[in-house]
């Protein structure tokens, strides 16, 4: 017998190589808890993290991304969740304001690396967790609320980058941020799976908005959303997205992405996957 895939598989994806920031796990550990899957009590392996880390960042360099880092800092074992850290659009970067104390001083180490680099940096005035709470897909800012970011963040974003926002509400502690319940496949446009998320963790009311702003997304099952699937980082074709999340690399494959397997299953002690770790610099 042979295996064909359905028609969607023959979907056109183009591979558009990207600009990122990343921040070595050098102080990785889980000394406190600021969401469900942190336990302190429970030994981390940072020699591991540096290694799936590692595979992360050399996967982005084979697939002919410019990776760049910032000097990851003692005190802030969080500092690898990079996403956190800004939110970039045409080289403006909208700085974060974290919403607990242990991640609140990671904001100035950002704002620097933005300003020393080029970017113009746009200060915020209301609690929000950079692009784990903001994604842009399709000329429009999809933006997360509930848990982290403050609903009075997406205004201010609207401002700085001129652009249409919709707000989603979060209503899973285990999906504390936007990144980890919706992944953005295909930024250019809203068109068939151009992104892939989890209902459930959402609202109603988010949940039909996300349905009927981007009709025939994929909708993943807890099980692959539970192994981080959708902390996922796509270039349009390949899509790194997390080794556990099995059934979803076959949803992936029917609407003719690459899925790109990388595990970071020590980084996921900390609650966080691959977008997580990945800053993506407009
Ligand atoms: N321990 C970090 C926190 O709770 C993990 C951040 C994950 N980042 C993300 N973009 N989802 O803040």
């Amino acid at each position: 017998m042979t295996l064909t895939r359905p028609a969607s598989a023959a979907a056109h994806r183009e591979a558009v190589p990207r600009r990122v920031l990343m921040c070595r796990p050098t102080w990785f550990t889980v000394a406190y808890r600021i969401n469900p899957w942190m336990h302190p009590e429970q030994h981390t392996d940072r020699e591991l993290a540096m290694r799936q880390w590692q595979h992360l960042y050399d996967t982005y360099r084979s697939l002919g991304f410019e990776v760049e880092l910032i000097d990851p800092v003692e005190e802030l074992p969080d500092m690898v969740y990079a996403a956190n850290g800004g939110f970039v659009i045409d080289g403006v970067a909208y700085g974060a304001s974290f919403v607990y104390p242990e991640r609140q001083p990671e904001a100035q180490w950002y704002n620097e690396w933005f300003k020393q680099n080029g970017f113009e940096l746009r200060e915020p005035r209301h609690i929000n967790e950079g692009e784990g709470d903001f994604l842009l897909v399709g000329g429009v800012i999809l933006a997360g609320t509930g848990f982290r970011s403050d609903s009075s963040s997406h205004a201010e974003v609207a401002a700085a980058f001129n652009r249409e926002v919709i707000t989603l509400r979060l209503v899973d502690p285990s999906f504390y941020h936007l990144d980890t319940a919706v992944a953005v496949l295909d930024s250019t446009a809203a068109g068939p799976a151009a992104i892939a998320f989890l209902p459930e963790a959402f609202d109603e009311a988010s949940q039909a908005t996300l349905r009927e702003r981007f009709p025939g997304a994929i909708e993943v099952d807890r099980a692959s959303a539970d192994v981080f699937g959708l902390n996922a980082f796509s270039d349009g074709k390949n899509v790194v997205v997390a080794a556990q999340a099995t059934s979803m690399h076959e949803q992936l494959k029917d609407a003719g992405y690459t899925p790109v397997p990388v595990d970071l299953s020590e980084l996921k002690r900390g609650g966080g996957g691959i977008k997580c770790c990945t800053l993506e610099l407009r």
